[in-house]
């Protein structure tokens, strides 16, 4: 991975939200400017992230939305500089006002879990097989603090029961462990050394309904009672809208619509916002059950971007200047922001219905 730091225009809140009440001059829990991040160069560079600007306060939890592809995931390995070296990243991460990107190694280790920690997407196979999970949340903590091994271990224990599971289960290796037990294990190691900011990258994609609900709530509750700070991503608006504060909604490696969770999710201002709200069934809409909602086609390859509006292919509503017009995040209402052109705009009748016919 390559990080180069750009000069940023600076911008005193990128997310729009009104911030939550702090000493002045206090940076914010993390503040993420024009960060790019694009994998390989010359003919075969993937810009997959492409300016994104995030603001996460202690204690606030921000949902990040989109279609698979579009950047998340690099968004998440990208704030810790988990990135292979085939990456290069400019910008800014500032994590308590402290670049990311510019971090001397020592102090990336030090900063890794105690400072963020992230629980992968796909983390449920992510454990190591042949180690009983309690070792392997107590592996930090001896990496990262002066415990003694016994200290770990009932620490790990301590840790287990946070999450919901008995601290006997320290003892059970993955196999043994149901998968939303291998996930609250995931949590537990991602709580290991307090960390002041948690990354969940789909935490809860892989598990059913009721299983999926206990791990949010069990979130939720971590970070109501421990003040940190909360990035979920999810392909799923309305987990997100259930579960966030703000919602920043990513296509083709931008955010283009950010806000309140539960306004983005019922009133995006963005048409694709909208497609992607609509592509899930509200409870008591029949209409959505028998008519599912989808968006037409797929979201652009990174490495061939559309001119223009990078939506205005599957867009319903494009204008003939969004082939040509790029657009920047605007002012959409209170603490919002969208990157179409028909903010200020009515949606003519009908002309929005992403109803899929497949
Ligand atoms: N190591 C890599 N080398 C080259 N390209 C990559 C690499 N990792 C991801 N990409 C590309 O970067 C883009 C963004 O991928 P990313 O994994 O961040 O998407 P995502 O939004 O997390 O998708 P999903 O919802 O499927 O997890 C994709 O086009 C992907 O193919
Ligand atoms: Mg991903």
């Amino acid at each position: 991975m390559t990080a180069t730091t750009t000069t940023t225009t600076p911008n005193p809140d990128p997310s729009g939200s009104p911030g939550l009440s702090k000493p002045v001059g206090d940076p914010p829990l993390l503040e993420v400017r024009n960060l790019t991040v694009t994998y390989g160069g010359g003919a075969d560079a993937v810009p997959a992230v492409r300016g994104v600007d995030l603001r996460v306060e202690a204690g606030q939890k921000l949902g990040i939305a989109g279609e698979s592809g579009c950047g998340k995931s690099t968004l998440a390995l990208a704030l810790l500089r988990l990135l292979p070296a085939t990456a290069t990243l400019s910008g800014e991460i500032l994590l308590d006002g402290e670049d990311v990107l510019t971090m001397k190694w020592g102090r990336l280790r030090a900063v890794r879990w105690a400072g963020a920690s992230i629980v992968f997407q796909g983390a449920m196979h992510s454990l190591n097989a042949v180690h009983r999970v309690g070792d392997q949340i107590a592996e930090p903590i001896l990496l990262h603090s002066k415990s003694t091994p016994a200290a770990a271990r009932r620490r790990a224990g301590e840790l287990l029961e946070q999450v919901g599971l008995p601290a006997a289960r320290a003892q059970a290796y993955p196999h043994e462990l149901s998968g939303g037990q291998r996930q609250r294990v995931m949590i537990a190691m991602a709580l290991a050394c307090d960390p002041r900011l948690i990354v969940a990258d789909e935490p809860t994609t892989a598990l059913d309904v009721m299983i999926q609900a206990q791990i949010l709530r069990l979130i939720e509750a971590l970070v109501a009672d421990q003040g940190v700070g909360l990035i979920m991503i999810s392909h799923d608006l309305a987990v997100l809208a259930d579960t966030c504060d703000r919602l920043s909604v990513m296509y083709a490696g931008r955010v283009v619509e950010e806000g309140p969770a539960r306004q983005v999710y019922a009133d995006a201002r963005h048409p694709y916002g909208r497609a992607l709200s609509a592509a899930f069934p509200r409870i008591g809409d029949l209409s959505s059950r028998h008519a599912p909602r989808g968006l037409p086609g797929d979201p652009p390859d990174p490495s061939a971007l559309p001119g223009g509006c990078t939506f205005h292919p599957r867009c319903p509503v494009a204008l003939d200047s969004c082939a040509t017009e790029d657009q920047e995040l605007r002012d959409a209402g209170a603490e919002r922001r969208a990157a179409c052109v028909l903010v200020d705009a009515p949606v003519p009748a009908g002309a929005d219905d992403t109803r899929s016919t497949t």
